[in-house]
């Protein structure tokens, strides 16, 4: 589809990083922007430094009836929907056994039915008007994990496998579907723990959130089954499926060990 003045798109953590990018880049390009976060402030702050008019939309991502609100007063406020683009998101990082349950809690609910109730909640719109794009951010985690993100891990890691499948039974619908694999992104995601990173996390290489949603519309409109980056994220993947022993090899040298300590 091509994103443009007639495109009417929802973006779910809109506030910060990712899909802050993502609202700025839609709205210059013209299409009216759903904005949900939490964070009303900082939403209506951003709908009042846009081009045109946007909607604010604040939810929790985690509530299927909040969501749904949000996604339907959207549609009635523009008279449609066209994009969904499914980003909000949180990390905690961790050994595993550190990690406090209700974290662990949190990144289920947000990051993986957060993302089932905003795509379902679009889809039940733009599959009764046969088109649409949905886009699904996972993350370079969600095609090999990490010590110390393992639940975070493991949760894009299902965002990954919802929408490999949702894309074929997409087929023949009109609705087509982009998942995305960022590696890492100068945002705020780890911000809340700095001082408790692990050592194979590299800030200083971090991408600007602005490449990365630059990276998103231009797959939105070419209709990319997925979107890496940067692109050797595409290669620890492919490395990975391949064999996860020379990932690790790999891993060990781009990162150090402690991205792969176990050498058995
Ligand atoms: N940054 C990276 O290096 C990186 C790498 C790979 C993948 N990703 C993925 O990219 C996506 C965006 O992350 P980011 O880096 O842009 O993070 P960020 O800067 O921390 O922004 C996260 C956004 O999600 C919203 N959010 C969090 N919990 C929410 C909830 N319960 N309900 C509604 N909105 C919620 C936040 O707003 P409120 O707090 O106000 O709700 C904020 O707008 C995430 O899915 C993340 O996993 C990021």
């Amino acid at each position: 589809m091509k994103v443009g003045t007639q495109t009417r798109a929802i973006v779910t953590g809109a506030s910060r990083g990712i899909g802050r990018a993502l609202a700025v880049d839609l709205a210059a390009r013209g299409a009216t922007v759903g904005l949900l976060a939490r964070g009303k402030d900082e939403l209506d702050e951003l709908a009042a430094s846009l081009p045109g008019k946007h909607v604010v939309l604040p939810c929790d991502i985690g509530d299927n009836a909040s969501v749904r609100a949000a996604v339907k007063s959207f549609i009635e406020q523009t008279g449609g929907l066209d994009l969904v683009i499914a980003n909000a998101g949180i990390a905690h990082y961790g050994p595993f056994m550190q990690v406090p349950i209700e974290d662990a809690e949190a990144m289920v609910r947000i990051n993986v039915l957060g993302t089932f109730y905003t795509v379902r909640a679009g889809l039940d719109h733009m599959l009764d008007r046969a088109e649409g794009h949905v886009v699904v951010v996972s993350s370079g985690a969600g095609l090999r994990s990490f010590p110390w993100a393992a639940v975070y891990g493991a949760t894009k890691a299902a965002d990954r496998m919802f929408a490999e499948a949702l894309r074929h039974e997409l087929s023949g619908t009109g609705v087509n579907l982009t998942t995305v694999y960022p590696g890492e992104i100068k945002t705020n995601l780890h911000t809340h723990e700095q001082d408790r990173l692990p050592d194979w996390y590299r800030p200083k290489d971090a991408i600007p959130a602005e490449e990365m949603s630059a990276a998103i519309i231009a797959g939105v409109e070419a209709n990319k089954r997925s979107v890496y980056l940067p692109p050797l994220v595409k290669l620890l993947g492919i490395v990975h499926g391949i064999s996860p022993r020379l990932a690790d090899r790999m891993l060990r040298i781009l990162r150090g060990g402690t991205a792969a300590p176990r050498q058995d």
